[in-house]
């Protein structure tokens, strides 16, 4: 969809809570930045106060399948229209902290909601735009729930059992036939994930 030197490159960062993700995604913005590259670092749900206000419902207020996936597709289209779009128009790279492999894999396969009308709303709202990378940070329910350990109070999703993230996980794997979509072994330890990274990026000759 985009091309070097006019429209900027949309990378995601996926996987079950407690692979890693969110270190790795700061590490390639400095990387890119250290090259010169606009970065803009954002996430989902969130990345706009509205979007943001609507993360804290999803994260916290009990409610059924359906409603998470309608707030979470609301909360993507004031994102991609006010945030992720912009920066892509002006060549910026945009680094999101998940997207709707997300959708897919929590309210999807997670929750049992319908593929076909979560495929029905990526449509709608997201008129053709996908990431062109999907880093996807692939760790077995359990090693994950102990890298969570019991640092914070969990959220709806990450006080959810292994059972759920077993599914999640398979959500994801269920995706990874994209050609966009990179699996990580996200088992390995954060150096040897990052080599894994800057392998994927420099390959695809973007940057
Ligand atoms: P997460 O990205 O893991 O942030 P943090 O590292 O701060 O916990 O938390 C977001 C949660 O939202 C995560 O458990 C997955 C869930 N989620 C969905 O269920 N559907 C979605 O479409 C998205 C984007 C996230």
């Amino acid at each position: 969809m985009s091309s070097p030197g006019s429209a900027g490159r949309f990378v995601t960062f996926e996987g079950i809570d407690g692979a890693g993700k969110s270190s790795h995604l700061d590490a390639l913005a400095s990387w890119l930045r250290r090259r010169g590259h606009e970065v803009v670092v954002t996430r989902e749900p969130g990345g706009t106060p509205l979007a943001e206000a609507l993360r804290e419902i999803v994260l916290h207020r009990p409610m059924d399948a359906l409603s998470e996936a309608l707030l979470v597709f609301a909360a993507r289209r004031d994102h991609l229209c006010r945030v992720i779009e912009p920066a892509l128009a002006r060549g910026a790279t945009v680094l999101c902290d998940r997207f709707t492999d997300a959708t897919f894999a929590y309210q999807g396969a997670g929750r049992g909601f319908d593929l076909g009308q979560l495929a029905t709303l990526e449509r709608w709202v997201q008129q053709g735009r996908e990431p062109d990378l999907t880093l996807w940070f692939d760790l077995d329910a359990a090693t994950a729930a102990a890298r969570r350990g019991a640092a914070r109070a969990p959220d709806r999703f990450e006080a959810e059992g292994l059972a759920f993230f077993e599914r999640v996980r398979a959500g994801y794997a269920a995706r990874a036939a994209a050609a966009r979509f990179v699996r990580l072994d996200a088992s390995r330890t954060p150096a040897e994930v990052w080599q894994q990274i800057e392998s994927v990026v420099s390959a695809r000759g973007w940057w």
